[in-house]
């Protein structure tokens, strides 16, 4: 069957086609009320997005018998210092009947360009739920990464911590600024080997001034923080919607002796309070599956929709 399926550039003419199939790929993998029903309706911005790959000839299809039975389309960009390729969630898609041998032959053929072409680290998101395609290419040498998860805000909290938790004002920044600064150097630590990009003392009071950070406290000790802020549009690369909550730029942290005592599901609680009562009805947050404390915590209340994984070919391989 993989001998049959031709694979080309995507011509502006495979459009129609990709845009169906990705919508019933979408359809089949994200129904839970948690996942934004957006896209199913709204594919202009993708198809724009689609439009400017076949411009820079960053895509590809294929065909079976001369019909379209998958695509790929492609970011090139430095991870970490290293080249390397992206493929969001709208970059791809395959018919239900083909999919193994339609991703496999898609692979094959960029693969060797991108390798040929020195690009080594490949990553991709997927839909979560779509445990063939995740199986398709973890035989392949992929391996998770990050997921992206989305949960609705009228979905009950129940807490009683300890701790007091009050929303950060300007004269919180010193404070703030040192737990984001303790905060880094957790990602850096293993398993993890994440490094996050410092924050500047008024990068943290911008974020105290759009008002959305809880800090919790011990007496009159910082023990930990979340913060939220509103998306102000849609975002074609983690599906996430305009009005939505989003844990992002300093996230969450509690200091390790704080941790599994129930502050995480408070200020979470604090953070869908503030959502109810602005009238944002999902929140999205992304989290590395390599850290140990975020995927068990964020899975408790958020579902999983998206999962980026990620393959690092030999580096001698040009050799
Ligand atoms: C992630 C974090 C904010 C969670 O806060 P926490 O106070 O430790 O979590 P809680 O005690 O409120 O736990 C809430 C629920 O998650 C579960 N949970 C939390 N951590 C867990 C772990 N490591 N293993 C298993 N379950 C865990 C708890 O069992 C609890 O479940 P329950 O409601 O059924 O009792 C905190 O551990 C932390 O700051 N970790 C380091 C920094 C980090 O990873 N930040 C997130 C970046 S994306």
């Amino acid at each position: 069957m993989i001998n049959k399926i031709i694979t080309s550039r995507m011509q502006e003419s495979d459009i129609t086609q990709a845009l169906k199939i990705w919508g019933e790929q979408y359809g089949r993998h994200c129904s839970s009320e948690a996942y934004p029903d957006h896209w199913k309706k709204n594919t202009r911005e993708i198809e724009e997005f689609l439009k400017r790959k076949v411009e820079s000839r960053t895509g590809i299809v294929a065909k079976l018998d001369n019909s379209l039975i998958g695509y790929l389309t492609y970011d090139e960009f430095p991870f970490n210092g290293e080249k390397s390729v992206f493929c969001p969630s709208i970059a791809h898609a395959a018919v239900e009947e083909y999919k193994e041998e339609a991703y496999l032959s898609l692979y094959k053929s960029i693969s060797k360009e991108w390798v040929d072409t020195y690009i080594y680290n490949h990553m991709w998101t997927i839909n979560y739920n779509d445990t063939k395609l995740r199986d398709i290419l973890y035989d392949l040498g992929f391996g998770s990464y990050l997921i992206d998860a989305f949960t609705i805000t009228d979905n009950k909290i129940y807490s009683n911590s300890p701790y007091e938790i009050r929303r950060a004002e300007l004269q919180d920044v010193e404070i703030l600024y040192s737990l984001v600064e303790e905060s880094r150097q957790y990602y850096h630590s293993a398993p993890l080997f994440l490094k996050r990009d410092q924050s500047s003392k008024n990068e943290i009071l911008e974020i105290i001034q759009k008002g959305n950070v809880f800090i919790a406290w011990e007496d009159n000790k910082a023990i930990g923080f979340i913060n939220v802020s509103v998306s102000k549009r849609d975002n074609i690369i983690d599906l996430s919607v305009s009005n939505s909550g989003l844990i992002d730029e300093i996230g969450a942290y509690i200091q390790p002796e704080y941790r599994g005592k129930a502050l995480g599901k408070e200020l979470l609680k604090n953070v869908f309070d503030y959502c109810n009562k602005n009238d944002i009805k999902s929140v999205h947050v992304d989290f590395e599956t390599g850290n140990l404390f975020a995927n068990k915590f964020w899975r408790k209340y958020f579902n999983p929709m998206l999962i980026s994984v990620r393959r690092t070919i030999n580096k001698n391989i040009n050799d």
